[in-house]
């Protein structure tokens, strides 16, 4: 399995996946606006070294390709979105979501000058992607309600002080103002 970032000429084969993991009616569309705004950079694929598939990706944009719940996040400086994770229904539960989600936000942590924050939403039915959050240390932060959002959902998130204590907390000692350091995932 190789875990790496994103191809601009990947976002076909993604929609394609998407199709077999999220609604029609109300994600497919976030999807599209996702893969337009999404940032490479941060945004990974898992591929199948053997078959060369992608079973999963991360999508991360800075500017949110949804208008619900926008204004919430103005106020917050440096903000990234976890605007989507999936992973293929035959490779869910074999630790891929995990291997995704911390090469993402190692990458954010990496590329951001300054203390950031990630933020995400997620509906309060989806208990598995919850678990997934909180054990990288999201935290929910209020919820969300139709017609706000499509379903009831949590808007979760983790400051990069956090990421710190819960996922690099050897790297304590880690400053912004030393961006060459060199982190490893725990
Ligand atoms: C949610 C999702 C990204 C998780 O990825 P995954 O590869 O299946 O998850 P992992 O195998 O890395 O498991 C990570 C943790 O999530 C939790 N988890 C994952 N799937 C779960 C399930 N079906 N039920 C309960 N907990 C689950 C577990 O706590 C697990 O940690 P543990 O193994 O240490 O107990 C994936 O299942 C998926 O794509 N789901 C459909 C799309 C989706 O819901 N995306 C999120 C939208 S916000």
């Amino acid at each position: 399995m190789l875990v790496r970032n994103l191809h601009l000429k990947e976002k076909d084969a993604i929609l394609e996946l998407g199709r077999k993991i999220f609604r029609e009616e109300d994600e497919i569309p976030l999807l599209i606006k996702a893969l337009s705004l999404c940032s490479l950079e941060l945004s990974f694929v898992a591929v199948d070294s053997t078959t060369a598939c992608i079973l999963g990706f991360t999508l991360v944009c800075s500017k949110s390709p949804t208008n619900y719940y926008v204004d919430f996040m103005k106020r917050i400086p440096n903000c990234y979105e976890l605007a989507f994770i999936g992973i293929h229904p035959n490779g869910q539960g074999k630790g891929l979501g995990t291997r995704l989600l911390k090469e993402t936000l190692l990458a954010i942590f990496q590329s951001s000058a300054k203390p950031f924050t990630c933020w995400l939403l997620v509906d309060t039915i989806n208990e598995g992607a919850i678990k997934l959050y909180e054990k990288m240390g999201f935290r929910r932060w209020c919820k969300t309600l139709p017609p706000i959002t499509p379903l009831p959902g949590y808007i979760m998130g983790i400051h990069s002080r956090r990421l710190i204590k819960s996922q690099y907390k050897h790297y304590a000692n880690v400053l912004y103002n030393k961006p060459q350091i060199h982190l490893v995932l725990v």
